[in-house]
């Protein structure tokens, strides 16, 4: 056994302890035996720094951290060892409504109607849908254009209970059977909307990840799966009419297999910026800071042709700091104004994140799949 493996399964042993020390409700216990296993964990991301598992240790890490700290706070309330099992982990579900909402989003009118009507027609007069509506909704596109926060911003727009899965938690073969995981956060959607009367949104990011590239237990990502495609055919169960939506964010749609897609019977495309919406971009992200009057954010908008929303954030900032970095330097009382010289000299350097053949390889995906 290589002193790497030997580590690895200590590791194991200490989480699994944890675990069902977690489960059994002995927190005092559980908080030592995730510590031990952060304490290894950090030990081989050390000694083996290129460890292909390097990204689902640290995972793991900020997972076993995160619970401690929860944990941490129940402490005094459950020393009497009664734990309650019934619901799933902390970190596997999160409850709390993001802070973004529809306005902080520029551009993507039709993503943000076609997500509203989605959800609020068929819950508002559920009687007009005889034939049923989707429960999926899946948005996929190239990194940095929004799918997260506009997901994370329905649940702002539209009065729901909002649920956040982390696949990435889900898939953690540490963190108790996954497939349970995945059926208690349905059942408390299931409960929630019914008790309270109102949709309930299950949010799940980077959702190919549910297809397991963490899970290296045998069979896991099958189980795992399995539940979460029975779930999604719960949900469209006729005698209950669940008010419950799923919607999935992904950035590598043909990683999902036919099964997962016919799940997700609304597939919408979260494209690159147009024109107009970089000229909006440039005006949003620009409204605080001091322009020369002579820089033109239709040339700007212009110059960035293929570039993301997020690259066109990172292009700002970068043009904001590089004035403030010269203030320092020459101790002014206040940054210049930017020019769009300045604003050439970063482009020069700072390439699209994105490349044309990815962008066609979505588009040749849409043609496919889409599914409005
Ligand atoms: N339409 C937009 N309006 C304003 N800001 C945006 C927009 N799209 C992206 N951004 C900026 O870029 C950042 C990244 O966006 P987001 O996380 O939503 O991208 P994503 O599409 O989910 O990417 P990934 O596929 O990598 O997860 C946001 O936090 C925001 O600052
Ligand atoms: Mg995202």
């Amino acid at each position: 056994m290589s002193a790497q493996v030997m580590l690895e399964d200590m590791a194991r042993k200490y989480a699994i302890l944890a675990v069902k020390a977690d489960k059994e409700g002995k927190v005092e216990d559980a908080i030592t035996y995730y510590k031990k296993a952060i304490e290894v964990l950090s030990q081989i991301i050390v000694l083996y720094p290129e460890s292909v598992a390097r990204t689902a240790y640290e995972q793991m890490i900020n997972e076993y951290k995160k619970r401690i700290s929860y944990l941490e706070k129940v402490l005094p309330a459950s020393s009497d060892g009664s734990g309650d099992n019934t619901s799933p982990p902390e970190e596997v579900v999160i409850t709390e409504k993001p802070k973004v909402s529809f306005k902080d989003i520029v551009g993507l009118d039709d993503v943000k109607e076609a997500l509203r009507e989605a959800i609020i027609y068929p819950t508002k007069r559920p009687d007009l849908f005889p034939l049923g509506w989707p429960r999926g909704i899946l948005l996929y596109g190239p990194p940095g254009c929004g799918k997260t926060m506009i997901a994370a911003a329905v649940a702002n727009e539209i009065d729901s209970i909002f649920m956040q899965l982390d696949a990435a938690s889900v898939m953690s073969k540490w963190l108790g059977e996954a497939e349970k995981n995945v059926a208690n956060v349905f059942k408390m959607a299931r409960e929630e909307s019914k008790k309270q009367n109102k949709p309930a949104i299950i949010f799940i990011d980077e959702l190919d990840a549910l297809l397991g590239v963490y899970s290296t237990e045998v069979g896991g990502e099958a189980r795992v799966r399995n539940q979460f495609l029975k779930e999604m055919d719960g949900l469209l169960d006729k005698s209950e009419n669940y008010k419950v939506y799923v919607i999935g964010a992904t950035n590598k749609p043909w990683r999902l297999d036919e099964a997962f897609l016919r799940r997700f019977q609304k597939r919408i495309y979260v494209p690159l910026p147009d024109y107009e919406q970089r000229l909006s971009l440039f005006k949003y992200y620009t409204s605080k800071i001091k322009l020369d009057t002579e820089v033109s954010l239709e040339e700007l908008a212009k110059l960035t042709e293929g570039y993301t929303a997020s690259d066109i954030r990172d292009i700002v900032q970068a043009a904001h700091i590089k004035v403030v970095k010269e203030m320092f330097k020459n101790n002014l009382g206040e940054p210049r104004t930017i020019t769009l010289q300045d604003f050439k000299d970063i482009l020069k350097v700072r390439m699209p994140s994105v490349n044309p053949e990815l962008i066609k390889a979505y588009e040749a995906w849409t043609e496919k799949f889409k599914a409005l």
